[in-house]
């Protein structure tokens, strides 16, 4: 059996990329796919309760080293129940969001070393790695509106300060300049159906697929 494909979004806040995940899953499933669309942190129901302890409350709620441990402790689960299986069955899977936030989000904007968040990865994660990476792309400001302007509660990382965001868009863009064989990076600041189209032209172009 041919292994899927493992394919994820990243990017700051507000920059669309639930909704670009749902539109890539959606399309692969029509050209006759088995697919399987996901999440984290969460994506599996051991991953998803320790989502709630990280995406609520106060945004200093969590050191940075406690908050990279929760992060991973959903990753390895969620690789084991969900993603690992399906790959195995020849599913395509679409993540939004995986290890490239915990580098972006926890060491290059929350300071915590970047030796270490490698480290971890490769130890409790065999050094997995998506064959594809969109990381989506916008504005700091403009995606902090977007992302305001949505109605939920989960908004800890959100309300962290405008220095942070900006580390963090620097911090994507610096993870995908180092593995340009593995990352493409898309500007998010056009209609839905262009960044779509570029999502699309960048799945097939790396991976063969669709
Ligand atoms: P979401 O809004 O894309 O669902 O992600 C939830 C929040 O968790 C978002 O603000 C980014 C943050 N996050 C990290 O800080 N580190 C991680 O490893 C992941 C997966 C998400």
């Amino acid at each position: 059996m041919t292994r899927g494909r493992f394919i994820t979004f990243e990017g700051g806040e507000g920059t669309g990329k639930s909704t670009q995940a749902r539109l890539l899953a959606s399309y692969l499933a029509q050209s006759g796919f088995d697919v399987v669309q996901t999440r984290e942190p969460g994506g599996s129901p051991s991953a998803e309760d320790i989502r709630a302890l990280l995406v609520t409350g106060a945004a200093d709620r969590w050191s940075p080293i406690a908050e990279t441990l929760l992060f991973y402790a959903a990753r390895v689960e969620h690789w084991r129940q969900v993603i690992e299986p399906a790959i195995a069955r020849g599913a395509h899977v679409v993540c939004d969001r995986f290890a490239d936030s915990t580098m972006a989000y926890q060491a290059y904007a929350g300071g915590l070393d970047r030796r270490l968040v490698e480290d971890l990865h490769r130890l409790t994660m065999t050094g997995v790695e998506p064959d594809l990476t969109l990381v989506l792309d916008i504005d700091v400001e403009k995606g902090l509106l977007r992302a305001a302007a949505r109605r939920d509660d989960e908004t800890r990382f959100e309300r962290k300060g405008r220095s942070f965001h900006d580390k963090l868009r620097q911090g994507f863009l610096d993870i995908a300049g180092r593995a340009p064989a593995r990352c493409v990076v898309i500007d998010a600041d056009q209609p839905i159906e262009r960044v779509h189209a570029a999502v699309l032209a960048a799945v097939k172009s790396h991976l063969s697929v669709g």
